[in-house]
């Protein structure tokens, strides 16, 4: 039996995390894309890592269940890495908000009654959810606290009340932000930690979808004028990762981490600033 690594999405950002993490473990993969944790795994694989993969949908409790039972099969889940989701030029509102939103708080609430004693999860939000302004206290209570099963029947989330894609997202990764508080002082309880990234633009298929999506030209614009000038790469969301994970962050869980390249600062105090 070795240690489990589960890692919900095959994407660039979760491979960067578990190569930086997954040295001498059974890493897991979950994705709905069967054919991406395959081609991620075999990638891993061969690299000396040690993985399996499984296909996996985060808007459906039972298919998580499924994967934990599977990743089980190798051993106790030791880390978590979260980096599965749809963005605004993916998917429609409601899988946006099954899955960004539900799912991530489903998965985190599962996985945090099996982690072993000393486990590390992350979970990846977004500086999307930095942008939006603040809601209520109450309702930052009901996205951190509501049972998992209730949350999609929340007045705020209800259509009347998103406006697009784009606030189904940024309410998603709000929510997201505010379930690894409520759920980090459980997982706590275990001797785990969890934390959360939010990453601003990170080149990633994910990333190019939306460059060539209807607001391309406003992602374009935030990377060239944010303060680093340029997108990040799925290997820095790591490097934070990596702190996160590690012993050196044994202090830090509820946390969650803004990268992205000096884009939020920009956006209220600096030339991304919003002119309308
Ligand atoms: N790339 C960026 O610029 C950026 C910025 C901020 C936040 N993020 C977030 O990072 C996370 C990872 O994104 P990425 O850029 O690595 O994307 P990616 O497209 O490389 O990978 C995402 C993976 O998630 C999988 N997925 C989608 N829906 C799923 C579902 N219902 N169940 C299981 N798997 C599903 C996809 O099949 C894909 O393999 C996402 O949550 C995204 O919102 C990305």
């Amino acid at each position: 039996m070795k240690d489990v690594m589960i890692l919900t999405g095959a994407g660039q950002i979760g491979m960067a995390i578990a190569r930086r993490m997954g040295f001498g473990k059974k890493i897991v993969i979950g994705d709905k894309n069967l054919e991406n944790a395959k081609a991620i795994a075999k990638i891993m694989n061969d690299a000396g890592f040690d993985v399996a993969a499984v296909e996996m949908n985060l808007s459906s409790k039972e298919s998580i269940l499924n994967l934990i039972a599977e990743a089980q099969k190798y051993g106790e889940i030791s880390m978590l890495v979260n980096a599965a989701g749809v963005s605004p030029s993916q998917a429609p509102v409601e899988t946006i908000l099954k899955v960004d939103l539900y799912g991530t708080a489903v998965l985190l609430e599962e996985v945090g009654k099996v982690i072993q004693e000393g486990g590390v999860g992350v979970t990846i939000s977004s500086q999307s959810g930095w942008r939006m302004p603040a809601l209520t206290p109450e309702q930052d209570e009901l996205l951190a606290t509501t049972p998992a099963e209730e949350l999609l029947s929340l007045e705020m989330l209800q259509p009347e009340n998103i406006r697009d894609t784009l606030h189904a997202y940024q309410m998603a990764k709000r929510c997201n932000e505010k379930r690894v508080m409520a759920e980090a002082v459980k997982w706590g309880k275990r001797g785990a930690r969890l934390n959360d990234i939010a990453p601003g633009i990170i080149v990633t298929p994910l990333a190019i979808d939306e460059f060539n999506g209807p607001r391309g030209d406003f992602y374009k614009n935030m990377f060239a004028k944010c303060p680093a000038g340029r997108p990040g790469t799925a290997d820095e969301v790591a490097n934070v990762a990596e702190l996160l994970m590690s012993p050196a962050g044994a202090f830090i869980t509820g946390s969650t981490i803004l990268i992205d390249g000096g884009a939020t600062a920009s956006y209220f105090y600096g030339e991304l600033k919003p002119t309308e």
